[in-house]
């Protein structure tokens, strides 16, 4: 079967960034630096970047580009009995990740209306949790389904269902050349907006300012890895898939390295913007920033909205143009895992790729439903730790002594060094040997021998069981299941472009 192909580089380079930049760089990653310490997050967090971001980063583009194929595929040309560990990362995003994002991308979508007449009122925390949500009291009290969740859902499905069934480069790529630009638009206006707001320069203080004793914390440490790894899409199973889609001469690892700061620069801006907000609101209660500062959800639908409130009359205009760029960085991250999944099939099952883009985002949607009742903050809130500290960190870990013990990854660097300008020396090697899977390790350990002492969130270990470890638990089956059918195609016999060396 003739591979699917990127229609150029850039647009490449862009549906990685697409993927990379979401949800988790606007709101995750500036808080993040609040809380560790400011300006002096940033030396761990470039650590986390060089160390494990970028190196797994070129992993991933190395293996999709050298074995040609998507997750499930580029594992099986590795050997037979790999081949469940490309299943089983898509399979938990595909079914878990992807499903509670794309609801909060319905709620972007929901409060780009609402900014048009700053339907929060007066207090837009009792509107978020009471009115939009109507929040239950635990992940068990289910009762009612929120109808304009379940709207913007279906508009996020829509669209996904669009662009995927029209194929890599005129859907995906396409998508990717409109969104990524407009992103950055609307991400630098919005910055400099913020700029000119009264007291930004507080909140920007607070964001930088830094605290050097909080580097002797390893959960600091432990926090700046894993946010590397969720920001880059890594251990996802997508950066391989995208990378099977570029031609044999292909500047790989420039590509890689590209991506990653593109990544992280857009984090460090969108973290100005936000932190003038908050300085702004600080000014304006006059309160120190640190009572006003909220992370992930809090941040974009209590403190945003209240600040939107107190801008004047350009108020709407700058609600909607901050819910439009978290929506617009969302879909570019929620197709890529459509995407990715939608290969593995087809280069296993020879499946029609509009079927099958309608089949998923109909499971996507009803899938999704749960995190659209009055219960889903739970929900969410549950599968998002575990796919995210479990998950995607063992997968990662996988991935390394899969490619690293079990195959030559010497292929996999000549390979890269042959197409690359830039030349990977053995020392890349040793990080995916050595470093990562033992590094990884320590803080999958640390966190796991954490929470068995004191379980995640205050919930009970009947709702972090029955949740969070059987969405990890079944995903695992699952993908074993996947793998042990047979083949329907015969690119598993094709050969890897390094065996021909
Ligand atoms: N890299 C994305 C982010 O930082 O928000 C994470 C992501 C989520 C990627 C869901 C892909 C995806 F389907």
């Amino acid at each position: 079967m003739k591979r699917n192909m990127w229609g150029s580089r850039l647009g490449f380079v862009l549906a990685a960034i697409g993927s990379a930049i979401g949800l988790g760089n606007i709101w995750r990653f500036p808080y993040l630096c609040y809380e560790n310490g400011g300006g002096a997050f940033l030396i761990p967090y470039l650590i986390a970047l060089f160390t494990a971001g970028i190196p797994l980063l070129i992993l991933e583009f190395g293996v999709g580009h050298e074995r040609i194929g998507s997750a499930p595929l580029a594992f099986r040309k590795i050997d037979k009995k790999w081949e469940w560990l490309g299943w089983w990362p898509l399979l938990f995003t595909m079914f878990g990740i992807v499903l509670y994002y794309s609801v909060v991308i319905a709620w972007c979508i929901d409060f780009l209306f609402y900014s048009v007449k700053l339907s929060w009122g007066a207090d837009a925390e009792a509107f978020f949790f009471k009115q939009f949500l109507q929040l239950s009291s635990g992940p068990t009290e289910i009762s009612t389904i929120r109808t304009p969740i379940l709207f913007g859902l279906l508009g996020v499905w829509s669209l996904t269902w669009v662009i995927i069934m029209r194929g890599v480069s005129k859907g995906v790529e396409l998508a990717n050349m409109i969104f990524m630009p407009l992103l950055f638009v609307l991400t630098l206006a919005l910055v400099f907006w913020s700029l000119s707001l009264e007291g930004a320069m507080t909140g920007i203080a607070a964001y930088l300012k830094p605290d050097f004793t909080k580097l002797t914390d390893p959960n600091v440490w432990v926090s700046a890895y894993g946010q590397i790894f969720f920001t880059l899409s890594l251990g996802f199973g997508i950066m391989i898939t995208y990378a099977s889609y570029m031609p044999e001469k292909s500047n790989m690892t420039g590509s890689a390295l590209i991506t990653a700061l593109v990544n992280s620069g857009f984090s460090l801006v969108s973290g100005f913007g936000v932190f003038s907000i908050l300085g702004f609101m600080a000014t304006t209660q006059q309160v120190p920033v640190d009572e006003v500062v909220k992370e992930s959800i809090g941040l974009a639908f209590i403190v945003y909205p209240k600040a939107i409130s107190m801008i004047g009359d350009f108020g709407p205009m700058f609600g909607m143009l901050f819910f439009l760029s978290l929506t617009v960085a969302g879909v570019s991250s929620a197709i890529s895992i459509v995407e990715a999944f939608v290969s593995g099939v087809e280069d296993k099952f020879s499946i029609n790729r509009k079927m099958l883009a309608t089949v998923l985002c109909f499971f996507g949607f009803t899938g999704g439903v749960i995190f659209t009742t009055n219960g889903g903050l739970f929900w969410l809130d549950i599968v998002d730790h575990f796919i995210n500290n479990y998950g995607l960190v063992l997968a990662g870990i996988l991935e390394c002594i899969v490619v690293g013990w079990f195959f030559n990854l010497d292929q996999i660097r000549k390979h890269l060094n042959k197409v690359s300008k830039i030349q990977l020396g053995p020392w890349w090697s040793w990080i995916i040997k050595l470093f990562l899977p033992l590094s990884l390790s320590v803080i999958l350990l640390n966190q796991l021998v954490r929470e068995l002492s004191t379980p995640y969130g205050g919930y009970t270990w009947a709702s972090l069981i029955g949740i969070g470890w059987s969405w990890i638990v079944i995903s695992f089956l699952v993908a074993f299941i996947l793998a042990a059918q047979p083949w329907r195609t015969n690119n598993h016999l094709e050969k890897g472009r390094g065996d021909e060396l």
